[in-house]
């Protein structure tokens, strides 16, 4: 069989990508050879010409076959980039989104603060951790903050540990199994309750992209029939979690934000601030108590 070449491999996995509907092919193709020859992306923009031994076309194959059946990239490699920190993922957990970095660096920032202010270290509750992402950026970025990371799955919150571990912070975070509020002791207190819910309509779930349909866990997509569940509970039940001063920071879904607003200022919240995501949607909220 003649040769293949580093351009080559990418140019024929590109249009087999194309063909089955997959976004950015060229770039899905590059990332999953690079992810293969074990190299930066860039780098095989140097090794065009180089050949491939025939068992790593076999690979390649299968990796662009897995990809073509709609398999999320980050699964496939086993890990995805947020916030600089390398969080592993896999069907357990919600692949985290680049959106979500922006309510972390809210969140982390706000917790700097309070540690400047206060000269003492500032605490974080993360709801619906997942992957441990939330919970993990916090505790890399604010050197002194102590985290609580709740998950109704136990199998999300074995890998968020793992991903803790891996990174080093896993001494201040404390991992709780259970659902929401009602897993932690009444009297516990924080100064953010930080949480990116499941928020979107059950109705909706069979219309999203089969990356997400169908390999992101069911139970971290479904915010109920209007997708709102997750908003409303928040805004009854965080408050007495809260510490004198402190914030809630959601993040919400496409077209959400205004009916959270109402539910939040009916429950005496004050909303500070919607917050846009990349593309100029409003995508999370910062909220404080009024009493
Ligand atoms: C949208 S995912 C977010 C994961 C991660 N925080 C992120 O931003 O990528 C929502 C998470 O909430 C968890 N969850 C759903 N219902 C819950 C509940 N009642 N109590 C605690 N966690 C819950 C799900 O298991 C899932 O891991």
């Amino acid at each position: 069989m003649a040769r293949v070449t580093v351009l080559e491999a990418i140019q024929r996995s590109t249009e087999f990508l194309a063909k089955k509907g997959v976004d950015s092919p060229r770039l899905q193709a590059e990332l999953l050879l690079a992810h293969l020859l074990k190299m930066p992306r860039m780098k095989l923009y140097l090794s065009f010409e180089r050949g491939l031994a025939a068992g790593e076309v076999d690979a390649l194959r299968e990796l662009v076959k897995r990809r073509g059946q709609r398999e999320p990239l980050q699964h496939i490699v086993g890990s995805t980039c947020f916030c600089g920190l390398e969080i592993a993922v896999g069907p357990q957990v919600l692949v985290p989104r680049p959106e979500t970095e922006l309510l972390a660096e809210r969140g982390w920032r706000f917790l700097n603060e309070v540690a400047a202010r206060g000269g003492r270290s500032p605490s974080a509750l993360d709801f619906g951790t997942g992957s441990g992402c939330l919970a993990i950026a916090l505790a890399s970025k604010c050197a002194t903050a102590e985290v609580c990371a709740v998950d109704v799955s136990a199998e999300a919150l074995e890998l968020a540990r793992e991903n803790a571990e891996r990174l080093g912070v896993a001494g201040r975070i404390r991992f709780v199994q259970g659902d929401g509020f009602g897993a932690l002791a009444a009297a516990e207190r924080f100064d953010l309750v930080i949480s990116n819910p499941p928020y979107i309509p059950s109705a909706e779930i069979g219309t999203l992209q089969p990356e997400v349909r169908d390999y992101d866990p069911r139970g971290a997509l479904d915010g109920g029939a209007d997708g709102l569940d997750y908003g409303r509970r928040l805004a009854a039940e965080s408050a007495s979690f809260l510490k004198p001063g402190g914030r809630l920071m959601l993040e919400f879904g496409d077209g959400q934000a205004e009916a959270l607003r109402a539910i939040f200022q009916q429950q005496k919240w004050i909303v500070e601030a919607m917050v846009e995501d990349y593309t100029h949607r409003p995508r999370f909220l910062v909220a404080a108590r009024t009493e």
